[in-house]
């Protein structure tokens, strides 16, 4: 089978288009024939050696596709059904991947398997951000910083459907797109001392805060409220002597049972997953210079198969 093949870590050029053995599921394990493969901040770290992952490896944590044969019996999959998933740290950008049945979901009716793929990393660390972590509540104010981004532009639309004031904060270019996501207030992050214009609109801070990129974490605790909490899953950030928040840092769950109840939320249109970019699997390099300028707005998404 065709994969992207990392056999030394280093820029987006070690990415490479090999023919490789297809996976052999382990007992218990699922086989997917993958359609489309999520390219996120992630796959550069690792490509990078930042993980200490062995090589080679295939890169890929998120994907969707369908169940070759009789591999997902055990599991309740049946040949052929849509699926998807965060379902590790790597296999994704290959034609087919051998994972854990718990990461899968059936891919909700209103997702194409095209667009599915770039999905899970970001809408499960989002909701656990927003639900587990941050505990937010109706009637409360909540900052999402980096609100154009996988990450961010998945958040601000889960902390609306809580009932929440959502003020979000981006780059001037990308303001349109974070109002079209029914965020009203939205502040520009590269202005000096922005958090103050956050305390423009809520004057003791916000209750909570998910910052969802490193360079906004600091700044997060700025505008938040004394007791309040702000929830991060990227690194960095510090909390400045004698102010009284909390800095929580946490992981996206693996969890396919988690990603299907979170189905009805994509299928009434409450949350929308954002593709800006589609690149075919043997331009992954192409993928991968692209989500490092940093400035994604949504999703990138590699395109594995068509079928
Ligand atoms: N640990 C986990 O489980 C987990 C899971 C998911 C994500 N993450 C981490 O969370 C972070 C965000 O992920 P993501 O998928 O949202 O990434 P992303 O889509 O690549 O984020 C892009 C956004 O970052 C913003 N940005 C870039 N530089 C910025 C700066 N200096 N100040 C403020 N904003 C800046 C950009 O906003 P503008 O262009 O508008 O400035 C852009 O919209 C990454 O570090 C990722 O690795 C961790």
């Amino acid at each position: 089978m065709r994969a992207i093949l990392v056999e030394q870590f280093g820029g987006p050029d070690v990415l490479r288009l090999r023919d490789v053995p297809l996976p052999q599921p382990q007992p218990g394990e699922v086989l997917v024939r993958v359609n489309s493969a999520g390219v996120g901040p992630w796959d550069a770290a690792q490509r990078q050696g930042r993980f200490g992952t062995e090589l080679p490896y295939i890169p890929g944590f998120e994907c969707a596709g369908t169940v070759v044969g009789k591999s997902g019996d055990d599991a309740g999959f049946h040949d052929g059904e849509p699926v998807y998933g965060y379902i590790g740290m790597g296999g994704a950008y290959a034609d087919y991947v051998a994972c854990r049945p718990d990461r899968l979901a059936p891919v909700p009716m209103a997702l194409a398997l095209w667009e599915a793929g770039a999905l899970p990393v970001d809408l499960l660390t989002a909701d656990a951000g927003i639900h587990d972590v941050l505990a937010v509540q109706r009637g409360q104010t909540v900052l999402v910083t980096a609100a154009a981004g996988g990450l961010g532009h998945l958040a601000a639309q889960l902390a609306i459907h809580v009932g929440a004031h959502v003020i979000a904060t981006a780059g001037r270019d990308h303001h349109n797109f974070v109002h079209k996501l029914g965020v009203t207030d939205v502040i520009d992050h590269y202005e000096a001392d922005w958090p103050q214009r956050v305390r423009e609109i809520a004057p003791d801070g916000v209750d909570a805060a998910l910052s969802t990129v490193s360079a906004t974490t600091t700044d997060a605790v700025a505008a938040t409220r004394d007791g309040g909490a702000v929830a991060t899953p990227a690194p960095g950030g510090e909390i400045p002597p004698g102010r009284r928040v909390q800095l929580l840092r946490y992981q996206g769950p693996m969890d396919g049972r988690r990603l299907a109840r979170l189905a009805p939320i994509l299928d009434e249109g409450t949350v929308a997953l954002i593709i800006s970019a589609r690149f075919d699997l043997e331009d992954a390099p192409a993928a991968h210079t692209e989500v490092e300028r940093g400035h994604t707005r949504g999703k990138i998404v590699l395109s594995v198969n068509d079928d």
